[in-house]
C-alpha cells in the first residue's frame, strides 16, 4: 500500500464538483493530509452542491463558484496545481436519457475543457476522473472486471465512456497524467437528499427518517456493489500518489455483492419503525435495471494495495447518524 504520511504536504489540489459528496470528501482528506485545497463547484440546482458539506474546512480552503464549461475560470483555476480530481458532472442517468443535451455539455464539453485547461495551464497535474459502474450497462457476468462489455443503458453511461477515452487521450497524445476510476454504488454523509434520481441508498434513508416505508421491486435480489464515500475518497487520494496507474481505468468498489433487499433491511434496523414493502417492478424501471453488479477490484488492489475499511452495516449507521445530526442542511 502506497505510503502517503506527508506526501499531501504544501501540495495544491483542485477539486471539480468538490461542493458535492465526493468531492467535498476527497476536500476533507486532502486538507487532513496538509494539502492547498480549492474546489470549483457551480452548485447548479439539481446536484448535490451544498456549502455546508465544506463548513468544516471553509476557513481553510478555496471555493471558487463556477461551471467547467466557462473555459476562463478553468484556465484559472487549474493554473499551478499539483492534483486535480475531475469530478464536476451531471450525475443523473435517468436525466441524461430525457436531457441528454445537457449530460454532452457538461460531461464531454465541460470535461474537454478541464483537461484541454491541463495541458496548457498544469501539464504535470496529476488527473483523477470519476467515471461509473454505468459504463459497463447490461451485466453479462460477475464480478465484473474492465475487460467487460460496454453495454451502456443510459446516456450518462455512454458519456461516462466518453470521458474516459479523453482522460485517456490527453495522457496518450500530450503524457497528461490521467486515471479513470469506476464508481460502484457510492452513499455516506454529504450527498443530496432532495431526489432520488441517483444515490438510492441515501434516498431510502431519507424514506426512513421520513417516515416513509421503503418500496422494493421485485424480489430485491439484485446485487449492488456499495461503497462508502470515505473509502472512496481514500482511493481516489491513494490513486493520485500511485504514479504507475497513469493512463490506466480501474474498477472501484467494495468488491462485494449485497442485495438491494439486504440493504434495505440494514436501513430499517437503524431507523426503528420502518417498513420495507415490495412490490412488482414497473415497465419503465425495468429497462435500465442492469442486473447484478460486483465489482472485481483486483487490478486497483495489485496496483495500489489499496482495501475498503467500512462495512455496509457500519457505513449505513454512520450515515443515519450524520443526517440525524444534520438534517435541516438537507432537507
Ligand atoms: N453518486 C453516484 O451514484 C455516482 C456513481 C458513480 C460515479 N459518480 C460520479 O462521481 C462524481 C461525483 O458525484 P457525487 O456523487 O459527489 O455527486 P454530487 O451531486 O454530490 O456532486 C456533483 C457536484 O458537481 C457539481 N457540478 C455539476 N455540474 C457542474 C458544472 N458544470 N460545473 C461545476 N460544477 C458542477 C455539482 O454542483 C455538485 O456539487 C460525478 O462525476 C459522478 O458522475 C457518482
Amino acid at each position: 500500500m502506497v505510503n502517503r504520511s506527508g506526501r499531501l504536504s504544501g501540495k495544491r489540489v483542485l477539486v471539480t464538483g468538490g461542493a458535492g459528496m465526493l468531492g467535498s470528501a476527497i476536500a476533507h482528506l486532502a486538507h487532513r493530509e496538509g494539502a492547498t485545497v480549492t474546489i470549483l463547484d457551480a452548485l447548479l440546482p439539481l446536484y448535490g452542491g451544498n456549502l455546508f458539506n465544506l463548513s468544516n474546512i471553509w476557513d481553510e480552503i478555496t471555493f471558487v463558484q463556477g461551471d467547467i464549461r466557462d473555459r476562463v475560470i478553468v484556465d484559472r483555476v487549474v493554473t499551478g496545481q499539483d492534483f486535480i480530481f475531475n469530478l464536476a458532472a451531471q450525475v443523473s442517468y435517468v436525466d441524461s436519457n430525457s436531457d441528454p443535451q445537457l449530460d454532452i455539455d457538461i460531461n464531454c464539453r465541460g470535461i474537454v475543457n478541464v483537461l484541454d485547461a491541463c495541458r496548457q495551464f498544469a501539464p504535470r497535474a496529476r488527473v483523477l476522473f470519476s467515471s461509473s459502474r454505468f459504463v459497463y450497462g447490461r451485466i453479462e457476468s460477475n464480478p465484473v472486471n474492465e475487460n467487460h462489455p460496454f453495454n451502456c443503458l443510459s446516456i450518462y453511461g455512454i458519456h461516462k465512456l466518453v470521458g474516459e477515452k479523453y482522460h485517456r487521450f490527453f495522457f496518450e497524445a500530450y503524457g497528461l497524467p490521467t486515471t479513470s476510476l469506476r464508481i460502484s454504488n457510492p452513499y455516506g454523509p454529504r450527498q443530496q437528499m432532495k431526489h432520488g434520481k441517483y444515490g438510492i441508498t441515501n434516498w431510502f434513508i431519507r424514506q426512513a427518517m421520513d417516515g416513509n416505508p421503503l418500496t422494493v421491486f421485485g424480489e430485491g435480489v439484485q446485487k449492488r456493489d456499495y461503497i462508502y464515500v470515505d473509502d472512496l475518497a481514500d482511493a481516489f487520494l491513494v490513486v493520485a500518489l500511485t504514479p504507475q496507474t497513469a493512463g490506466e481505468t480501474y474498477n472501484l468498489g467494495s468488491g462485494q455483492g449485497s442485495s438491494f433487499l439486504e440493504m434495505t433491511h440494514t436501513i430499517a434496523a437503524n431507523v426503528k419503525g420502518t417498513e420495507v414493502r415490495q412490490v412488482e417492478w414497473p415497465k419503465d424501471r425495468y429497462f435500465v435495471e442492469t442486473g447484478d453488479y460486483v465489482a472485481d477490484i483486483g487490478k486497483l488492489q495489485t496496483a495500489t494495495g489499496w482495501q475498503p475499511s467500512v462495512s455496509l452495516q457500519d457505513g449505513i449507521a454512520r450515515t443515519v447518524e450524520y443526517y440525524r445530526l444534520h438534517q435541516e442542511h438537507y432537507w
